[in-house]
């Protein structure tokens, strides 16, 4: 049996027991509208921990004025059943009251410099101000011993890997392998927002990326490989947001990188489509 809780009073309580009975706990964030990504990160937790707390909550601190908080998808009795049949213990799904009592006016927020700045921080100003601040906020109520996130959002697991450091918290943070439909686009809750023939075009931003890489295994120019690919997606009818090549730690890339990572983010219709792939530098 799982446990649904809204208030942060039931949740301490539950969890000071299973930390009395000296068990070790993961917890794994999400926004809801679960998907197999998101069940990917569950069934990782499982194997490094004894009880798995998942958080639903979407954060309106991470949405700018203009984006989809309201039209974002909410689902909850799915979540719930999806959640207990993947075996969670505890279900946290906090109001927005709960987590912020006094509004967002006036709220800590907790800011990472240098790699929360370019790619999705470039687009979305203050968004991972907010991913920072929910996610410290669930770490001091959960108190984890270790956390799951989905390399598909690869800023974002930068951005908490680095506040975590730095803030001394005793958290493993654990990157999740991104989970893909078999045409290859990556998951993620906001395909729902594709119609027939934008969900068809979708894949072409995974298959950009594959073409990329290999022509950069190949030796080929960063500069020219980018281009190339930039008239690729704009081909596909994507509008591209950004196409980069970082370093692991999202550090520009020089003459002695060796593994690197290509980002992309495109808006395709209504909806903005990420995704990332490594690359093996020769
Ligand atoms: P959300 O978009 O719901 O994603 C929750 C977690 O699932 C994140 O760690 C994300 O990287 C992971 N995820 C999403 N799609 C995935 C896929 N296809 N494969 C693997 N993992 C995937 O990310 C957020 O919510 C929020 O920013 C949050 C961290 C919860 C803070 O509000």
């Amino acid at each position: 049996t799982m446990h649904t809780l809204q208030d942060i009073t039931d949740l301490r309580r539950t969890l000071d027991e299973y930390r009395t009975r000296g068990l070790r706990i993961a917890l794994v964030p999400t926004m809801g509208n679960l998907h197999a990504g998101h069940l990917a990160l569950v069934a990782t937790a499982h194997e490094h921990a004894d009880i798995v707390v998942t958080s639903l909550f979407v954060n309106p601190m991470q949405f700018g004025p203009n984006e989809d908080l309201d039209a974002y998808p909410r689902t909850f009795a799915d979540d719930q059943a999806k959640l207990r049949e993947a075996g969670c213990h505890v279900l946290f799904a906090p109001s927005n009251t709960a987590l912020y009592p006094n509004g967002l006016d006036g709220q800590t927020r907790v800011h990472v410099p240098r790699v929360s700045e370019g790619l999705c921080g470039g687009s979305r100003p203050g968004h991972f101000d907010g991913v920072s601040t929910v996610v410290t906020m669930l770490f001091n109520l959960v108190q984890p011993d270790v956390a799951c996130f989905g390399e598909k959002d690869y800023q974002q697991l930068a951005v908490i890997r680095k506040f975590v450091l730095d803030l001394h918290m005793p958290i493993d943070i654990i990157g999740v392998p991104i989970e893909r439909a078999e045409d290859g686009l990556a998951l993620s809750s906001r395909n729902g927002y594709l119609n027939a023939e934008e969900r068809a075009a979708a894949p072409a931003l995974y298959r950009t990326l594959c073409l990329l890489r290999d022509t950069l295994e190949q030796g080929e120019p960063a500069e020219a490989v980018l281009k190339m690919g930039q008239q690729q997606l704009a081909a596909a009818g994507f509008i591209p947001d950004y196409l980069e090549l970082r370093d692991t730690h999202l550090n520009p890339v020089d003459g002695t990188t060796r593994r690197a990572v290509l980002l992309a983010a495109a808006r395709l219709g209504p909806a903005r489509l990420l995704d990332n792939l490594s690359v093996q530098l020769p």
